[in-house]
């Protein structure tokens, strides 16, 4: 039989508009900001999920936003859901099949509206069922911590984890909105407040020298959370990570280069190995010193910036160590360093980690010597101990 071939490339493209914005006070009588966000033809409905986390803080929030949203007859609000938020609400799907079940009562379509306040956490799990339940729904995050505000919140991705793997199951979807609301800062503790700017600092490594010059300056006002700097801190990180999604070139993280993830590597196997006891921002914080000191360690980084970044993590009372990483298999392999390959397969291609050339600029790099590492982790041990 003859050989028969045919068929035709077709180029899909479609746009989105990520509309990221910064207020206080979102639900307050007179703030118009998400009554001029949303859409308001035809009555669309509105479902809006809380994590029960924040209840005791803000008993009065489900009352705001019945009375914001009765002022707005273009909005249908159909009910407030509370479900447990936290790495826990992650861990299985439980809280995502609640969260499916509540979307499925409240007759949610596609022209409605998904309302999301919580942690990082709890925006993983409910946008994951935003973006499944009907194929995709329109949600709007509301981040409540730091590093919800100034990094994942305003990102694209969503997720559960499943086989003791993070972000196992998940999907890329772009947020109607993200509504970065700076009165749930206040009452996060004050050092998971401090460990979420980690994620400014490493933006700042990677994309921008003179905020980063910035940070620097204003480490103690950072440490002591002076509200003036801490929100400026935010918005700039939360601004840099919006433009890195939507020019960047790669929004759904499709190749191998991702700045983004700078020190990530070590934190994701960090968090592993802790069960989850040391919370991501800290994960992240001993991952970005690590890389940082192996960059100079190999000639990449002049040893003084390394010291500039070193001193700024010290700076904001996060730490440049941990035990795990003391953590060794039967074969006396550091068990942090299998993070190497597991940061490889879940990016699939050619190991890619970015190293710094210096503040602000990044190079990828696609093999990481053990040894200079390893002297890298006993340096940082000795300094850790000193500092205590
Ligand atoms: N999707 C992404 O791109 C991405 C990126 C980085 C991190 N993440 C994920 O984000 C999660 C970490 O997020 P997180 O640091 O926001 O922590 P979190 O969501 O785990 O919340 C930590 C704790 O803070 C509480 N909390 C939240 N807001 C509060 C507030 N305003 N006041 C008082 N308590 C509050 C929560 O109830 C929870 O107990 C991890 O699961 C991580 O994997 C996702
Ligand atoms: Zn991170």
């Amino acid at each position: 039989m003859a050989q028969r071939m045919s068929g035709e490339d077709f180029n899909i493209q479609v746009g989105f508009r990520h509309r990221v914005r910064f207020t206080r006070g979102a639900f307050s009588a007179g703030n118009s900001m998400v009554a001029e966000l949303l859409e308001t033809r035809g009555r669309s409905k509105v479902l809006v999920f809380v994590e029960n986390g924040l209840r005791g803080f803000f008993p009065q929030l489900e009352g705001e936003i019945q009375d914001y949203f009765s002022d707005l007859p273009g909005l249908r609000l159909t009910g407030v859901e509370w479900l447990a938020g936290g790495e826990e609400a992650k861990r299985d799907d439980g809280v995502y099949q609640a969260a499916m079940a509540a979307i499925e009562r409240h007759h949610i379509d596609r022209h409605s509206y998904v309302v999301v306040i919580g942690g990082g956490a709890f925006l993983d799990v409910i946008g994951f069922t935003a973006a499944t339940g009907h194929r995709g729904v329109r949600l709007v995050r509301f981040p409540t911590t730091t590093l919800s505000q100034d990094d994942s919140g305003v990102g694209v991705k969503n997720g559960i984890n499943a086989f003791g793997k993070k972000n196992f199951i998940g999907a890329f979807a772009v947020p109607y909105a993200v509504v970065n609301d700076f009165q749930f800062l206040h009452t996060q503790p004050e050092h998971t407040r401090r460990a979420g700017l980690i994620e400014a600092v490493k933006v700042a490594l990677v994309r921008d020298g003179n905020f980063f010059d910035w940070i620097e300056a204003n480490v103690t006002g950072l440490r002591d959370l002076d509200e003036s700097v801490l929100e400026e801190a935010v918005e700039r990180s939360a601004l840099h990570h919006a433009r890195h999604i939507a020019r960047g070139g790669d929004p759904f993280e499709l190749g191998s280069s991702r700045p983004l993830d700078y020190g990530h590597w070590a934190a994701h196997k960090l968090e592993q190995l802790t069960d989850f006891e040391l919370s991501h921002g800290e994960a992240v914080s001993v991952g970005v010193a690590l890389d940082t000191l192996y960059a100079a360690k190999v000639g990449l980084l002049d040893q003084s910036e390394a010291e500039r970044v070193l001193k700024v993590i010290e700076g904001l009372e996060l730490p440049v160590w941990h035990e795990a990483l003391e953590l060794r298999d039967s074969k006396g392999k550091r068990r942090v360093f299998n993070g190497l390959e597991e940061f490889r397969e879940h990016l699939g291609g050619e190991l890619t980690v970015l190293l710094l050339k210096e503040a602000g600029v990044g190079v990828d790099v696609h093999e990481i010597e053990e040894s200079v590492w390893e002297a890298c982790a006993e340096e940082l041990k000795a300094r850790s101990f000193s500092t205590v």
